[in-house]
């Protein structure tokens, strides 16, 4: 069997990208992993982070330890690799004593030599070019919160940076239109867009923040200055237009959404206002990490995803719990 390497959108079919967000949703809902998807070796999942984390580091820790597997997490400084030795010998040393791999780096090219070398599956956990599995997360939100994603518009505000690109890698596979909105320094690469076009996708890229919110189903930013960004004071001066305010939510659909990958920065991508109102769905989001990475790191160690259950099954799932009260009254 091809190892499963979970390293950018792009890389998945479309059923295998639905079928993690099922199984996500269906883990969530569920509360717990049923037995069909618990690890029955106790898998280990090393994690090498050569740059900050909150949230992926917990999400992945937590999420390995529920399907019954244990972490290892290792700072890339901490390691010889942060000496000279070869990302390649890593790859080659780390696969012999655990069953799966995550990785944050800033060039994507780490990543994919990572990959290369590796007899183990690889997950992308950031680059400077990509955050599969943050917008993985943020799908299944915009899910939970309206429904399909297929067909409505999701806006992006500001430095069309890492997660941005893996937006625009799902915009083609989910079937969303995708309205970025940013300076022209700050848009997706040529080669990502005609990627995109190739691909069918439907992607507008403008500098009017007002217009890219206009109509949409979702409004999403992030920070104007990301690891590893120079020239701090020059990005926040040239951002600040697109700041995702109340006005700019207003000019979005009424039920509109707000999502953030975190950290956020209130006051510069946005305001307290939004990220703390009623349209924020960023706990949501963050939670969703847990249950999108244990999907994953499922898929990536061969167990079989959940298949969504059939509507009519749905029903009579929700009806049931309903009977039972009654009877025990
Ligand atoms: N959104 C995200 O990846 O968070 P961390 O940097 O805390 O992992």
């Amino acid at each position: 069997m091809p190892i499963h390497h979970f390293l950018d959108i792009d890389a998945l079919d479309r059923k295998t990208l639905r079928a993690l967000i099922d199984t996500a949703a269906a883990l969530k809902a569920k509360g717990r992993v049923p037995k069909s998807l618990k690890l029955p070796s106790a898998p280990v999942l090393a994690m090498i982070f050569e740059k900050p984390s909150t949230r992926t580091r917990v999400s992945f820790e937590v999420a390995m330890h529920q399907l019954g597997g244990q972490s290892v997490v290792l700072n890339g400084q901490d390691m010889q690799l942060g000496r000279g030795e070869t990302v390649a010998d890593t790859a080659r040393v780390l696969s012999r004593y655990v069953d799966v791999i995550m990785l944050r780096t800033g060039p994507p090219q780490t990543l994919t030599e990572l990959a290369a070398h590796a007899t183990v599956p690889v997950i992308n956990g950031l680059t400077c070019r990509s955050h599969p599995c943050q917008v993985m997360a943020d799908v299944m939100t915009f899910e939970e919160r309206k429904g399909p994603i297929k067909g409505n518009t999701v806006a992006w505000l500001g430095d069309a940076n890492n997660v941005a690109a893996s937006w625009v890698q799902a915009a083609a596979r989910f079937g969303c239109k995708l309205k970025i909105a940013c300076p022209k320094a700050f848009a997706p690469s040529p080669e990502l867009l005609a990627w995109a076009a190739e691909e069918g996708a439907e992607i507008e890229v403008g500098d009017d923040p007002m217009a890219a919110a206009s109509g949409a189903d979702c409004v999403i930013t992030d920070v104007w200055v990301s690891m590893g960004d120079a020239d701090e004071r020059k990005r926040n001066e040239r951002l600040r237009p697109f700041q995702v305010t109340a006005a700019v939510m207003a000019a979005a659909k009424p039920d509109a959404i707000f999502m953030h990958c975190l950290p956020a920065h209130r006051g510069d991508e946005v305001t307290a206002e939004v990220i703390d109102g009623p349209q924020s769905a960023v706990w949501d989001e963050a939670e969703n990490r847990l249950h999108v990475q244990k999907a994953i790191l499922a898929w990536c160690l061969g167990a079989k995803l959940m298949a969504p259950k059939p509507v009519r099954a749905r029903r009579a799932a929700r009806a049931k719990p309903a009977r039972r009260r009654r009877a025990s009254r």
